[in-house]
């Protein structure tokens, strides 16, 4: 949960002067912009010309620029509710979801936007988790409420620092949300978490603060595969204490989209000869273990996942129907 800071909180200008290499490549990174100004979001940049509507003779969407954002008004004959898109969330490479400040009559709150855009698909949409058809009343067209609980830990994902009543001084996963203690060690040199030191289950712990090291709701829900600590800790390689996010994530950079040869030289980095680890005496020692070993799974035609449960999949483990071949090149 991102604590609330004061607003003069060192974000990652205070890191640059020391640590300038880190600092632009994290800069880079999707981490880095999982909360958005409005008009910086892929969001607001896409919008189409003629208003979006819900199917079934549903409620019909405006937006328009403000100075505080974007207005976005749900209508349908004459019932109409109004609010305010300051923030958007998600980098967008799988979706991209605004928060809606609910304006005049429509009770102050602040709503998960029941429209969402999906990159892949170029198209806006019902947000995953909310209901498809129309709405019953304007303000549940606009989206669904968010208690203050589900707005911090929204947000407490998000972004690296909020105030008080919420508003995020430090939008986006920031130095200071991995590394423990920097805020004191740029004003003091005082000591700072270097995640790189953890041993795997405890850098799993601090990335499944936000990545989720327990479902949801049980342990049987297919859309568990999204939460990597989860399920990479179900893995053999794993349990043998050696393996941790960095063994194949650099930090300070995403995922490698459409290059399995990095991720499977990390594999054979354990699995060689006389190293304990098995080894394929065939010629799969030489093959793309991860499109074998870590299924590419369709959550949603927008979102997709690599499960993060390393393991020798048998049939029926995942639906058929959810499987897919890892995109070769460009997004995915
Ligand atoms: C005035 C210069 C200075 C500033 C500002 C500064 N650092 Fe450092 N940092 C250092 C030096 C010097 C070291 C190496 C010595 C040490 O480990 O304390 C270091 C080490 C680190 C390490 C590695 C620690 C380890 O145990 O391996 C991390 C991580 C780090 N800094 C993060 C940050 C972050 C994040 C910020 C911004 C919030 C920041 N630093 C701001 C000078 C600075
Ligand atoms: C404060 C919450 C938070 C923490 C802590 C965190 N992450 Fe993330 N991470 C996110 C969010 C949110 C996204 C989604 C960014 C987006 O696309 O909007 C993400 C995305 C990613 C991605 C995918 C980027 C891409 O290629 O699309 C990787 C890889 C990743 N995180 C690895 C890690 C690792 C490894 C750690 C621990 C060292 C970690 N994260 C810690 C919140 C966090
Ligand atoms: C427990 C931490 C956590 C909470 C709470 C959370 N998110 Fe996320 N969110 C993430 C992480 C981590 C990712 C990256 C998923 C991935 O790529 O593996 C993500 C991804 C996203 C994405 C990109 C599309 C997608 O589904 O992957 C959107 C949009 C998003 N979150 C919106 C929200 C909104 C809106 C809320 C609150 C109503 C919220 N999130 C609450 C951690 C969180
Ligand atoms: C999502 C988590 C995450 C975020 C956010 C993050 N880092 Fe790191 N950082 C890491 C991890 C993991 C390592 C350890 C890398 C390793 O040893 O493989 C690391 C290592 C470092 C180191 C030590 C490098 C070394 O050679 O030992 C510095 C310095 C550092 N980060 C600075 C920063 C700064 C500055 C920012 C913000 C601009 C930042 N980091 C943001 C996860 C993160
Ligand atoms: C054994 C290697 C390996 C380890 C360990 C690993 N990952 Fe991954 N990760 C991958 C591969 C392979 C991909 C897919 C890259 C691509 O898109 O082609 C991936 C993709 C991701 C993504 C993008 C969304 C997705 O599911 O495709 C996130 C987020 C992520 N990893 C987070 C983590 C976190 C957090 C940890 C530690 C709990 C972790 N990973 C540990 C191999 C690994
Ligand atoms: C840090 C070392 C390490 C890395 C990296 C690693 N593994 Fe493993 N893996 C092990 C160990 C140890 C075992 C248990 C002994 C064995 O079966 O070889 C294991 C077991 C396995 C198993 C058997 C699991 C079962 O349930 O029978 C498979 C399959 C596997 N690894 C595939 C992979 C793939 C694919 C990768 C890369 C994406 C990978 N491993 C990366 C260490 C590692
Ligand atoms: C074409 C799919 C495929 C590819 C590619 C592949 N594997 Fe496998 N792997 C399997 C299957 C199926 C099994 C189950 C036992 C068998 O058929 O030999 C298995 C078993 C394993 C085991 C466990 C062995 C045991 O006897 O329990 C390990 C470890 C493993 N693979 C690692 C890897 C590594 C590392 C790579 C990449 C160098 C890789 N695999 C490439 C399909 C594949």
């Amino acid at each position: 949960m991102a604590p609330a800071f004061p607003a003069e909180f060192p974000v990652n200008s205070a890191c640059q002067r020391c640590h300038p290499a880190e600092t632009q490549l994290h800069e880079r990174t999707r981490m880095a912009h999982a909360m958005v100004p409005a008009a910086q979001s892929a969001f607001v940049q896409n919008l189409p010309d003629r208003p979006l509507r819900e199917s079934d003779q549903g409620f019909e969407f405006r937006f328009s620029p403000t100075l505080a954002g974007i207005d976005v008004t749900a209508r349908r004959g004459n019932e109409q509710a109004t609010g305010v898109i300051e923030w958007v969330l998600g980098a967008g490479a799988q979706g991209q979801t605004p928060l809606i400040e609910a304006g005049n009559g429509a009770g102050n709150g602040v709503l998960e936007s029941r429209i969402s855009y999906f990159p892949r698909l170029h198209q806006y949409g019902v947000t995953i988790g909310q209901s498809a058809g129309s709405s019953a009343t304007a303000i549940a067209a606009l989206g669904r409420l968010q208690n203050s609980r589900d707005l911090q830990s929204c947000i407490g994902c998000h972004a690296s620092a909020i105030t008080r009543d919420l508003q995020p001084v430090a939008p986006g996963v920031q130095c200071v949300r991995c590394h423990l203690g920097a805020d004191q060690h740029a004003r003091n040199g005082g000591k700072v978490l270097n995640p790189g030191k953890l041993s795997g289950p405890e850098q799993v712990r601090l990335c499944g603060n936000c990545h989720r090291t327990k479902p949801p709701v049980d342990d049987s829900q297919l859309e568990n595969v999204r939460f990597q600590p989860l399920r990479l800790v179900k893995s053999e390689c794993f349990q043998s204490g050696k393996l941790a996010c960095t063994t194949c994530h650099v930090a300070h950079q995403d995922a490698r989209r459409a290059d399995p040869a990095f991720y499977n030289e990390k594999c054979r980095e354990c699995h060689q000869a006389n190293s304990g680890a098995k080894v394929h005496a065939d010629a799969r020692n030489q093959g793309d273990c991860i499109s074998c070993h870590m299924p590419y799974v369709e959550l949603h035609p927008a979102l997709h996942f690599t499960d993060h449960y390393i393991r020798v999949v048998q049939p029926g483990d995942l639906p058929a129907s959810v499987l897919r071949t890892r995109p070769a090149a460009a997004q995915n």
